[in-house]
């Protein structure tokens, strides 16, 4: 099977991963040479992922018989469109559905019109007195968000980075003015609790859940510090996590259901993986934001894990008949850390060679994805995005946790990494916490 796959970072280096260890003939599309991904494939074609136009053009001339498209910003341009329409069957949302995730008022609306669980208090507002107003609706303990797609970095969130309504005012000034993410902007109430990542494969109907995951989006350890694409990730061998509990999940599954029969509804099915974004709250799991692709790292925990084949998961949901039971996992425990170049989060160093024994990391058992680093004449340099992810895999999270930071020893440059993902002691921190939230000592 020939299978086409879009992008260039690590989340798209674990699908060609998975996609050839199902066999397929890859092709990629891609900005950068990411060195992982062009070892694997068997041809590639350095293009601006956006320009629909050349990336069907080139699927067509390859005759591939299959498409993922791996980020967002080519669906939000109707890449999945453009691909399917040249007759190609795409396991990645058309350019309706993944508003579920270039939109953010398009998803609040959705589900408060369906009346949907995990819904949560929002205005929009497109001027600053629609802001006071949706203040005095909501009270300062909001979230501020930019409505369209920002690379996960345009929200700010009130008691963290906005302290007064003064400066809630000021950042949606900012957004307003400079136009970040489309000019519109969402207030949300603020939730309080733990975060996780619930992905799922979908057909436009059905759904078919993968293991939780919970990723570190702020750039230092112990959470703090700016926003990123996500520092890393851990996973749980049972599919949960430490401070989740299989209740808390199903009703997280029941969410996603819930919002694929809500897209359908509109007309707008959705055919790929589905990523939730979860607060687990006092009153259960509420939706943060969806995603209409694998998340990054995420897709790096689950894809590692995955034992049922990649290609026939695809095919199913390109073609509307996900077959049950191909949702299977090594019941295994698994841990992400992303290595970064100096400044990220703030002022990231491009251009700075990194050194990557990849031999070195493979003898301390853990697998590594090249993320977003350009290869030229054999030697590897950062961008201003993350450099290399690199996963451990155990039966519980803190062996695969000691795998991975073994192997980070054999990556050298001027980098870092939060140590403190999937460390005991962090993770023991996270239960109290929930256990304090729910108000119980479970
Ligand atoms: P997003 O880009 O929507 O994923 O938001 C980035 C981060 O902001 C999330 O991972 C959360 O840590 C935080 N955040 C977003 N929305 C909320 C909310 N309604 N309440 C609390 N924190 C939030
Ligand atoms: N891990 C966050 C994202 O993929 O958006």
């Amino acid at each position: 099977m020939k299978v086409l796959a879009v992008g260039g970072g690590a989340r798209e280096h674990a699908i060609v991963s998975g996609l050839a260890r199902s066999g397929a003939d890859i092709f990629v599309a891609m900005k950068n040479r990411n060195p992982g991904i062009a070892r694997i494939a068997k041809d590639t074609f350095y293009v601006d992922e956006m320009d629909v136009a050349k990336v069907v053009e080139y699927a067509k001339e390859k005759s591939v018989e299959l498409a993922v498209v791996g980020p967002e910003a080519p669906l939000e341009v109707g890449l999945a469109d453009g691909l399917e329409s040249a007759g190609i069957p795409t396991a990645s949302p058309c350019k309706d559905a993944a508003r579920i995730e270039t939109s953010k008022i398009f998803m609040r609306n959705l589900m408060r019109e369906h009346g949907l669980k995990g819904s949560v208090r929002f205005v929009e507002a497109h001027t600053i007195d629609e802001v006071e107003s949706g203040l005095d609706e909501l009270g300062n303990e909001v979230v501020v968000k930019p409505t369209g797609l920002t690379g996960g970095k345009g929200v700010k969130v009130f008691g963290e980075h906005m302290m007064t309504k003064e400066d809630i005012l000021r950042y949606s000034e900012e957004i307003i003015s400079n136009r970040i993410g489309g000019s519109k902007i969402v207030l949300e109430e603020k939730l309080v609790g733990e975060e996780f990542t619930l992905q799922a494969f979908c057909d436009g109907t059905r759904i078919l859940p993968m293991p939780a995951v919970q990723d570190h989006k702020r750039a230092y350890e112990g959470d703090k510090g700016p926003n990123t694409g996500g520092m890393g990730s851990y996973s749980q061998s049972d599919g949960l996590l430490p401070f989740l509990t299989r209740g808390d999940y199903d009703q997280a599954v029941s969410i996603i259901e819930q919002t694929v029969g809500a897209l359908k509804k509109e007309g707008a099915p959705y055919k790929g993986t589905l990523y939730g974004q979860f607060m687990l709250t006092k009153d259960g799991p509420k939706v943060i934001e969806f995603n209409a692709r694998f998340g990054d790292p995420e897709a790096m925990n689950v894809l590692t894990l995955l034992r049922g084949d990649f290609v026939k998961i695809c095919q199913g949901m390109a073609d509307g008949n996900l077959a049950n039971g191909l949702n299977q996992f090594h019941r295994k425990a698994s841990v992400c850390k992303y290595v970064v170049p100096a400044g990220y989060g703030s002022k990231p160093l491009a251009g700075e060679e990194i050194k990557v024994d990849e031999k070195g990391i493979s003898d301390e058992g853990a697998v590594l994805y090249y993320s977003s680093v350009n290869e030229k004449d054999g030697k590897v340099y950062t961008t201003t995005s993350r450099s290399v992810g690199i996963v451990g895999v155990s039966d519980e999270i803190y062996e695969a946790e000691r795998i991975a930071e073994n192997a980070i020893k054999h990556v050298s440059g001027n980098v870092f990494v939060r140590h403190d993902i999937g460390k005991r002691t962090m993770l023991e921190a996270k239960v109290v916490r929930m256990n304090d939230i729910r108000g119980c000592s479970k």
